[in-house]
């Protein structure tokens, strides 16, 4: 017998979203929609796939850059000359230079391994780290296979209670998630909220801001985490590919904080996290402005089409800033199963809510004539 400790025992393992192919062995349904992970369905930027193909022959015999020297790069420069904030609001460009620069950049296989990359290096046994609940389950588990305690706060209106937050950091705390926008309920906290929890927070508890639906955000009151950045404080802010930017399958996202944070997270990466095809479609993406503009327009048209027939059906939502919109409802997994049966695959989050991607118009169509179903037999 292998002797397992007990932090790793007491672990779930993570429950993705539930593939289309399964959906179609299990049940038998032709051409079902998925609606579960948050994922762009305009698909990524045709540059990006061009990249992808003419790179392969090249390179596949070869390791990847495990440096990602041209990723962090173009990284560097598009950070440091547009301002990241607010995203991509006209009339709110601001120019700012943030002399962001390739140091101060690490590559993950996704922004979840720079989760467990951070509480690995940041985390010594016992040591605790606060996140909110409900909130992104991988926080919980990344602390918890490091051999740290998760504390976790629940949310107030489906936001983050930055205040609540910090009364739960005792002298244990090394570490503070937030979510911004928060997944599953799509909420963010204001530049004031997250500035005073920066004023109130002490040194050397690493705060990581989680940014990976920041491009989705309409809203302008926006919290602004690059300022603290620059300010020389104890913050990882996390980025993906995997959402806006269409590329989940490749695995890529990644972190920016000050360089002896990086250089400590580098410690623990494995040698090639990132693969060649993937920072190759990372960097083609990243000059793509178009295919962000159009995703984002789908996104808000998709949102006020969803929004008026769940309130027309009296179905109530949280407000959402993302790409995906929350739905408390009694009963999740009961909704959950009958809407698969109906070909529509979305995400049971916890026992009272569902949560629900912003799909392309015929597959929120589809969505909304699903639940009407499943009300309609309630
Ligand atoms: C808030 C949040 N952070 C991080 C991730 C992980 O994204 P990835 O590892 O694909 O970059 C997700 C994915 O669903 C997420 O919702």
């Amino acid at each position: 017998m292998i002797n397992v400790p007990e932090h790793i025992k007491a672990l779930r393992p993570y429950t993705p979203g539930k593939p289309i192919e399964e959906l179609e062995r299990e049940l038998g349904i032709k051409n079902p929609i998925k609606l579960a992970s948050n994922e762009n369905p305009i698909g990524p930027s045709p540059a990006a796939v061009r990249a992808i193909t003419a790179g392969l022959k090249k390179t596949l015999n070869r390791y990847p850059d495990g440096n990602g020297y041209y990723l962090k790069n173009a990284l560097a420069k598009k950070l440091s000359k547009n301002p990241p904030f607010p995203p991509f609001n006209k009339g709110g460009q601001r120019e700012i230079t943030y002399n962001i620069t390739p140091e101060n950049i690490i590559l993950g296989n996704g922004s979840n391994e720079l989760l467990d990359i951070a509480a690995r290096a940041f985390l010594a046994p016992g040591d605790e780290a606060i996140m909110a609940h409900p909130s992104f389950v991988v926080y919980a588990m990344a602390v918890q296979a490091a051999g740290g305690k998760a504390i976790q706060s629940p949310l107030r209106d489906y936001r983050h209670d930055l205040d609540a937050m910090l009364s739960a950091v005792t002298p244990k705390t090394k570490m503070l998630f937030i979510a911004n926008p928060n997944n599953p309920t799509g909420t963010m906290n204001t530049k004031g909220e997250f500035d005073r929890l920066m004023r109130k927070i002490r040194d050397g508890i690493l705060v990581v801001v989680d940014e990976a639906y920041y491009e989705y955000v309409n809203d302008t009151r926006y919290a602004d985490s690059f300022k603290h950045f620059r300010a020389g404080r104890d913050i990882l802010i996390l980025r993906t590919f995997s959402k806006i930017y269409g590329l989940a399958g490749l695995r890529i996202g990644y972190g920016i904080a000050r360089q002896d944070i990086i250089t400590e997270m580098n410690k623990v990466r494995a040698p090639f996290n990132t693969n060649s095809v993937a920072q190759k479609a990372a960097i083609e993406a990243l000059k793509d402005k178009g295919h962000i503009k159009k995703s984002r327009e789908i996104n808000n048209k998709g949102k006020k089409y969803l929004y008026k027939e769940l309130s027309s059906l009296g179905i109530s939502y949280a407000p959402t800033e993302a790409n995906f919109i929350y739905i408390p409802a009694a009963g999740s997994m009961d909704i959950y199963k009958k809407l698969l049966y109906d070909g529509v695959i979305v995400r049971p989050t916890g026992p009272d809510a569902i949560r629900v991607t912003i799909g392309l118009p015929e597959e929120n169509k589809k969505f909304i004539k699903a639940m009407k179903t499943v009300m309609r037999n309630q």
